[in-house]
């Protein structure tokens, strides 16, 4: 399993890690992931699975990486340390390798929160501080209200078919040693992947490469410096699968391909402005609605 530097901590984090939302699997299939070298598993107090984790590397813990995340409707401080103590239970550990924060909030001064997660670390709770979904500006924000430790990652959505972070974010992650965590890395559902692959060319550099499909989507995004990955399983043979996608990396020809030939979006405020207000289920309507808009009116949204 290759490995990256978490932000400039020293600290050699396995490129592939294993996410755990909606995870079904038990602690058996994880168990199977970290045999592979995936000594990496992603959780949040809101996922539900921070049991399953603890259970999964009770008898390896000192060898595991565990990031966790607090949800914002506990940025309060009194609530950051309750939610860190109840991870940690769950969890059955002492010490929580990664805490990220799940999303920015406007309700919460980010001094406050910050306060919160500095207290964990001082007092050995907590490794590492993280965030997840920020932007540059709240990345900037959060650590200026957070002098004594750095923030090491920032978890946000990245895909060959979703390539928002690319506008900005990614660069800046990259030059300020912020590790990229991408998250949803197989689209989420990866017939979405094949979707936007009209041409067949995942296929083709899969059959060039003796990789899977999965293998390559997930290898694109190991090729950047910075990023490392956290796809979701509950199938030990795809778990495993997905661990091959490290230890070797795509040419510069084929990454041209993928770059070129993979239809993707970049997500604009709009987009991110409906998924904040709209029920899930009307979110397309909505961005379908902005983009048959004349072009004029929708760089107003834009
Ligand atoms: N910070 C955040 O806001 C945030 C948001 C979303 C996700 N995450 C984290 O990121 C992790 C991964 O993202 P995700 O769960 O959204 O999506 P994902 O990893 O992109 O995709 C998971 C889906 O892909 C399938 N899959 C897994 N391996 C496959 C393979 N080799 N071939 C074909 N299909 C495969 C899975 O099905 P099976 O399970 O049936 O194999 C599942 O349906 C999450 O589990 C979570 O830890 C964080």
């Amino acid at each position: 399993m290759g490995l990256k530097e978490l932000g400039s901590t020293q600290v050699l984090l396995p490129e592939i890690g294993l996410g755990t939302w909606n995870y079904h699997g038990g602690p058996e299939v994880l168990r199977r992931g970290l045999e592979e070298g995936a000594l990496f598993i992603d959780t949040a107090e809101s996922y539900g699975t921070e049991s399953v984790v603890g259970e999964a590397v009770r008898e390896l813990r000192d060898q595991v990486f565990i990031a966790t995340k607090v949800s914002p409707q506990h940025f309060r401080y009194h609530d950051v340390i309750r939610s860190a103590n109840a991870s940690l239970h769950k969890l059955g550990i002492d010490c929580i390798d990664l805490y990220q924060l799940h999303e920015p909030s406007d309700a919460i001064a980010i001094e406050e929160t910050m306060g919160a997660m500095a207290e964990l670390v001082d007092s050995g709770k907590v490794r590492f501080i993280g965030v997840s979904n920020f932007s540059i500006q709240q990345l900037e924000k959060a650590q200026k209200a957070l002098p004594k430790y750095p923030i090491v990652s920032n978890q946000v959505r990245y895909s060959v078919i979703d390539r928002t972070i690319e506008a900005g974010l990614l660069q800046y992650c990259q030059a300020h040693h912020i590790t990229v965590i991408a998250y949803s890395p197989l689209g989420r559902e990866f017939n979405r992947i094949r979707d936007c692959d009209p041409s067949g060319v995942i296929n083709q550099i899969a059959a060039t490469t003796a990789k899977t499909p999965a293998q390559v989507v997930l290898n694109w995004i190991l090729s950047k410096p910075g990023i490392v990955a956290i796809p979701k399983s509950n199938s030990t043979n795809r778990i495993i699968e997905n661990c091959g996608a490290s230890g070797w990396r795509l040419s510069s020809g084929q990454l041209a391909i993928l770059d070129s030939r993979i239809q993707y979006r970049r997500r604009n405020r709009f987009d991110q402005l409906v998924r904040q207000c709209v029920p899930g289920p009307l979110h397309s309507l909505a961005i379908k609605t902005l983009n048959a808009m004349p072009l004029g009116l929708r760089r107003r949204f834009q």
